[in-house]
């Protein structure tokens, strides 16, 4: 079965085509990707509108180039499957018309993904792991776990009430002067820094939950860099030392807590905790998470970056795994702001 899949729910226009064998194993035939980073440059952050506007005008090409490196004309595809949701919705409904255009088109069946889901199924295409698992999904937007049951089959555990990780990453940069996006620079400073020098909150860290708080870690990032302002170099780096430390060891703690409760309520499944989100690329983070899973005898899963990241693969691969389990969306279905993957609306539920 040969998928293309669309993504376009945030800042990048990625498409990609995947091939799902029999056995259920997964091959990326092509893989594409067009970060809008210097789009949006000036202004801070991503701004909605210019990004619908970018994903109009580029989203044709890098499906064409999707299917000429992957060898696949578009009428040899087998589905057409595109983020549905949740995300910038201007930009969802670039991708998700787009693809119901070709599916119209090309007589083809039309899978309307949701972009949580495809994050959470990435590692059974990179990994070929079964059913069920823990993931840690840790993005620009998002910042939760989830047992993964099965497709369509999710539980949320704990999720943030406020900032997601990699914005957290991302307002610190901002207020510390440095570029989009915050966490690569910020990880980069942070190599020259003294992770002791601030001593910053680890919020809702002693309340019993699996949920997240990251904004007054930020107040308090705010207030430490005006406190001794002008910043020098040095002081940069010893914030963003200091920060990152916080945030490595909040996420260590609220995963061991997560892995032990997997171990209670499924004490018969392989323990595997599974990585997702772009802030998976952050070092401290990743030497955390490897210490917790080897005390917990947990194994770890990351996938390559580049699929950590948002990108066209994951989506025709969660598309693929519900076309195989013979689900498929009408040309009516509506594009989603807001789609928790916990919601009654995941259409499947094959949960083990
Ligand atoms: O998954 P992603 O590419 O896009 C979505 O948000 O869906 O994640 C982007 C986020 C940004 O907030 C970025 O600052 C963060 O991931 N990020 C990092 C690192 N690389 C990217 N955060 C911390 N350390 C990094 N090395
Ligand atoms: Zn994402």
């Amino acid at each position: 079965m040969r998928v293309l899949g669309i993504e376009t729910s945030c800042d990048e226009t990625a498409a990609a085509i995947v091939v799902r064998d029999l056995s259920g194993r997964g091959t990326i035939l092509s893989n594409i990707v067009r970060s809008q980073l210097e789009e949006h440059a000036a202004f801070g952050g991503v701004v909605p509108e210019l990004a619908a506007r970018s994903h109009v005008t580029h989203l044709d090409r890098i499906i064409a180039r999707a299917c000429e490196a992957a060898e696949v004309p578009l009428d040899e595809l087998d589905a057409i499957a595109a983020t549905a949701g949740p995300g910038l919705i201007g930009g969802v409904l670039v991708g998700l018309t787009t693809a119901k255009a070709l599916s119209a088109a090309l007589g083809k069946p039309l899978v309307a993904v949701n972009h949580l889901e495809a994050h959470a199924l990435t590692a059974r295409l990179t990994d070929g792991i079964d059913f069920p698992y823990l993931m840690l999904l840790v993005s620009g937007g998002h910042s939760q776990f989830v047992l993964v049951r099965g497709v369509g089959a999710y539980e949320r555990w704990g999720t943030t009430i406020d900032d997601a990780l990699g914005e957290a990453f991302d307002k610190v940069a901002k207020l510390l002067g440095l570029g989009q996006p915050g966490g690569p620079q910020v990880e980069t400073r942070a190599l020259d820094g003294d992770a002791s020098r601030f001593r910053f909150p680890r919020p809702l860290l002693k309340e019993d939950r699996l949920d997240f708080s990251f904004s007054g870690l930020k107040t308090a990032v705010r207030l430490a860099a005006e406190a001794i302002a002008p910043l020098s170099e040095q002081d940069v780096a010893d914030i963003c030392a200091s920060f990152q430390l916080a945030v490595a060891e909040i996420v260590s703690v609220r995963s061991r807590a997560a892995i032990e409760r997997f171990k209670t309520e499924l004490p018969e499944a392989a323990l595997r905790l599974v990585v997702a989100g772009g802030v998976a690329a952050n070092r401290t983070i990743g030497v955390g998470l490897q210490r917790v899973a080897r005390e917990s005898g947990a194994q770890l899963i990351v996938p390559p970056i580049e699929l950590c990241t948002d990108n066209g693969a994951m989506v025709a691969w969660a598309g693929a795994e519900r076309l195989a389990l013979g689900a498929s969306d009408g040309l009516d279905f509506a594009a989603k702001a807001r789609w928790p993957l916990d919601s009654a609306d995941m259409g499947l539920t094959h949960a083990v």
